[in-house]
């Protein structure tokens, strides 16, 4: 088939432009950032994921997939077109569609024969109402010269191409059976369940996973935050319940909270859908304001570590990403702790595997390091704050060789308590004894 994937140098536009490409379609992937078209142009990837760049080689010499700046050329022979661009939160929770109804402009514009435009994007109920408007109002028919659909997107950062060749499932909504039918023949290879649904549901099964996740997280913080009271570990407690096949182990490790571009903001777009519907969402709101109150406990710790005072101190700060695996800063904990540190006058030494590039361009005044011994160097404290592989097998000894002060507070339980205390650090763990 013939796709046009506007937003397609994001996150989400470019794995499902390559993916798809690898599915066998045909490809072109629309953006406006001129910047990441260039670096793409040259070869180069805007943000690490693995897998990517072999789909890229094998795709664009083919001419399978290919890259434009000009929706019009985007468009050109386009059957479906997918909205891939970004829908950040306002500070109120209130989601910013922007970018959809950029896009949706462009379309109407642009659209040179009758196609479906599905909406990978995760957007709140009623965006297809504004989509339809802004289209509507360019004299385009529904039905006539275009159809809506839902596709929520479901791929973790890290695992993204993984997750777009072999998906939990894929949902596509729309009010017409035959929009379904074809939106289905794109994913046409994959080995998962298909769910038609209406495209209200599609929206709403991409919004309530999010906030289940989110659940999950915050109850492994809840359930840490009672270990530290009672003098239990976490770890045995979380373990033993995971083997109960309905709760199961994955996405129940304590920590400084979820952020991230997607958990937060969508948790936060499902508690105004649901107050703009009526609906007094209280569990939701725990959920976020229990993290809210894990990445202040986290930051917390570091200070009572310092006897309440960070002023002149020198905290190193080993994770900046927002989790592991990914170069992502967007909405990251660990940079909203370091921001925190700065705050109170310490000075910040910091490393991460993947993520200290694009650090760079969001932190000042950090030295951001090239390895975690560097940053380490000449610390008062240790602060982790990302569970990378990197970390668990830090060398404790030669840290303690180069610290000022022995101290560590690991925020995502990534080292082993004993270890750390037998190299002579004062360890605290979330949760852990
Ligand atoms: N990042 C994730 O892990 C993830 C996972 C699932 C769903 N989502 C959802 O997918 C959507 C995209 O997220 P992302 O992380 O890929 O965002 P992103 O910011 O990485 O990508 C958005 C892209 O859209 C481009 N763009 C903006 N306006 C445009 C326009 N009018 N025409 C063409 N291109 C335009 C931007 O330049 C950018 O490259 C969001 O709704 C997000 O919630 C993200």
């Amino acid at each position: 088939m013939n796709v046009c994937v506007v937003g397609g140098l994001g996150y989400v536009g470019l794995v499902t432009s390559a993916g798809l490409a690898e599915l066998g379609h045909t490809v072109a992937a629309v953006d406006v950032d001129r910047d990441r078209l260039v670096r793409v142009e040259a070869g180069e990837l805007p943000f690490h994921e693995p897998g990517l760049s072999e789909l890229l080689a094998r795709h664009l010499p083919a001419g399978r997939l290919r890259f434009t700046g000009h929706i019009a050329d985007g468009l050109r022979d386009a059957r479906i077109i997918l909205i891939a661009v970004a829908t950040p939160a306002r500070p109120d929770g209130e989601t910013d569609l922007a970018q959809v109804i950029a896009a949706a402009e462009g379309l109407a514009a642009e659209l040179a024969r009758p196609a479906i435009i599905a909406i990978k994007s995760t957007v709140p109920l009623g965006t297809h109402h504004v989509v339809r408007r802004v289209l509507d109002q360019h004299g385009r028919v529904e039905g006539r010269d275009y159809h809506l659909a839902a596709v929520p997107e479901f791929l973790r950062e890290g695992h993204a191409v993984h997750d777009f060749l072999h998906p939990t499932r894929v949902v596509i909504g729309a009010a017409d059976p035959a929009v379904r039918a074809e939106v289905r023949e794109l994913f046409r290879g994959l080995d998962a369940p298909v769910l038609e649904t209406s495209f209200e549901q599609a929206l709403l099964i991409k919004y309530a996973s999010n906030a289940f996740l989110a659940m999950r997280v915050s109850f492994a913080n809840e359930l840490a935050g009672l270990c530290d009271a009672t003098g239990v570990d976490v770890f045995g407690v979380i373990e033993g319940m995971g083997y109960d096949a309905r709760i199961g182990h994955s996405y129940l490790a304590p920590g400084i909270g979820f952020g991230g571009p997607c958990l937060e903001k969508d948790l936060r777009s499902l508690i105004r859908i649901a107050e703009g519907a009526g609906y007094e969402p209280g569990l939701l709101r725990a959920v976020l304001e229990k993290n809210e109150h894990q990445v202040r406990q986290v930051a917390r710790r570091a200070l009572e570590g310092l006897g309440g005072d960070l002023y002149a101190r020198t905290v190193g700060v080993l994770g900046l990403a927002f989790k592991p695996g990914t170069s992502d800063v967007r909405n990251s904990l660990a940079v909203r702790i370091v921001d925190w540190l700065q705050r109170r006058g310490a000075a910040v030494r910091a490393h991460d595997p993947l993520a200290n590039g694009e650090a760079r361009q969001v932190l000042q005044g950090v030295t951001v390091c090239d390895d975690p011994y560097e940053a380490a160097q000449g610390s008062h404290l240790l602060m982790v704050l990302n569970a990378c592989e990197e970390f668990r097998r830090l060398d404790l000894a030669r840290l303690r060789s180069i610290v000022a002060e022995p101290r560590i507070v690991d925020g995502v339980n990534v080292l082993d308590p004993e270890a750390a205390r037998r190299a002579g650090f004062a360890y605290h763990g979330v949760g852990r004894r």
